[in-house]
């Protein structure tokens, strides 16, 4: 059975700025998909219509075979927002956590309590129950939201890049969590631009384009193997590196704003390396100071990115070492990647530092 049927479905925001452009795709139920796209390219807005919060402007949307969703299959549904503030609303956690279990699935209220305890265990937030959600940080925030989606017990899951705003340790938990509610059958949608989980919590992917159009529509590994598309995407950008003397090629994943490697240069580098993306790191020669303030204000949130996604990489491997029973390479691992982290504060620390 399909959970969701789109027919050319487009989408104007009341401004006239388009959103979705000609949407088509079905979803059975128990499938896993990601719907991969850069920034602004309408994720957020179709899982909203998913949802039944947005009606197509033109096209056809069916969910559960219905035209008209109603009350009682919305509330089969549950969208984990993109910005948790926007989802939070009760006065305590444990309200926030007991309010679907009551309202949505009618539960008794000592029923409803057990539920939401067995949310905050599996979340470990059981310490954040009596806090406000209003005052958590983001990543707190963003567990509470995802409990409150996980107590209401949906058959699909809607998710809003769940993982943005997690620290690493966390990211990788909600990997597993929503390996797990895959495996336990539920249908689940995650819009992400993050592509390092896709293959583990989706075995489709859709990838939109900025035109706000379905670029593809394949298996999960297959389209992380097609770089030509994902570039089309702006999922991932190439550069050359040279890095003290040795270069290497690698592409970063996540929509990226296209930093002119000439500028690095000056003028004066118009050669063929420089043309093909190369940049001297380690940056000699005379420069004046706000020539290098200049340039670090280019190359610090540059290095600042490689180190957030280096690190992000050193802990999903100490993972996967421990569970391959390598304890002692898990542990450095560990240790290499929170070395990582105390890098990124220290980025942040730097990146303040440059004038306006
Ligand atoms: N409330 C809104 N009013 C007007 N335009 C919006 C609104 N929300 C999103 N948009 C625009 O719609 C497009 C799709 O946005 P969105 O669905 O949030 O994309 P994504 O989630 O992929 O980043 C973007 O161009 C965005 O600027
Ligand atoms: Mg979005």
């Amino acid at each position: 059975m399909n959970v969701f049927e789109l027919e050319c479905v487009s989408f104007f925001y009341k401004n006239g700025r388009k959103a979705l452009d000609g949407i088509s795709f079905h979803i059975g139920q128990g499938e896993a998909v990601s719907i991969l796209g850069a920034n602004g390219c309408g994720k957020s807005t179709l899982l909203y219509m998913l949802q039944g919060l947005l009606k197509p402007a033109s096209g056809r949307l069916r969910v559960f075979s219905e035209d008209d969703l109603s009350d009682s299959s919305r509330a089969r549904i549950s969208l984990l927002f993109q910005n948790s503030q926007a989802q939070l609303f009760s006065l305590s956690v444990l309200d926030e956590l007991m309010f679907g279990p009551l309202h949505l699935r009618g539960m008794e209220s000592g029923d409803a309590g057990r539920r939401a305890d067995d949310v905050m265990e599996m979340l470990g937030i059981g310490h954040l129950k009596d806090r406000s959600p209003w005052q958590l940080s983001e990543g707190e925030m963003k567990k509470v939201a995802l409990g409150a989606c996980l107590s209401t017990n949906p058959d699909v899951f809607l998710l809003d890049e769940p993982t943005s705003g997690l620290d690493p340790r966390s990211q990788v938990d909600l990997v597993e969590l929503i390996a797990a509610l895959k495996k336990a059958g539920k249908t689940i949608i995650t819009a992400t631009h993050d592509l390092h989980a896709v293959a583990e919590i989706s075995d489709r992917a859709i990838v939109m384009g900025e035109d706000h159009r379905v670029l593809a529509d394949d298996g999960s590994y297959e389209l992380l193997k097609n770089p030509g598309l994902l570039l089309k995407a702006n999922l991932i950008h190439e550069h050359v590196h040279a890095h003290q003397g040795y270069e290497h090629e690698h592409t970063h994943c996540g929509p990226h704003e296209h930093h002119e490697h000439g500028d690095l240069h000056g003028p004066e580098a118009s050669g063929s390396q420089e043309a093909a993306g190369k940049h001297a790191e380690g940056g000699g020669g005379a420069h004046g100071e706000a020539e290098v303030i200049h340039k670090l204000k280019v190359l610090l949130p540059h290095w600042a990115e490689h180190n957030i996604e280096h690190a992000r990489t050193y802990g999903e491997w100490a993972q996967k070492a421990e569970k391959a029973g390598a304890g002692g390479l898990a542990s450095i691992l560990k240790e290499i990647a929170a070395e990582s982290e105390r890098l990124n504060a220290l980025f942040d620390r730097a990146k303040k530092m440059l004038p306006d």
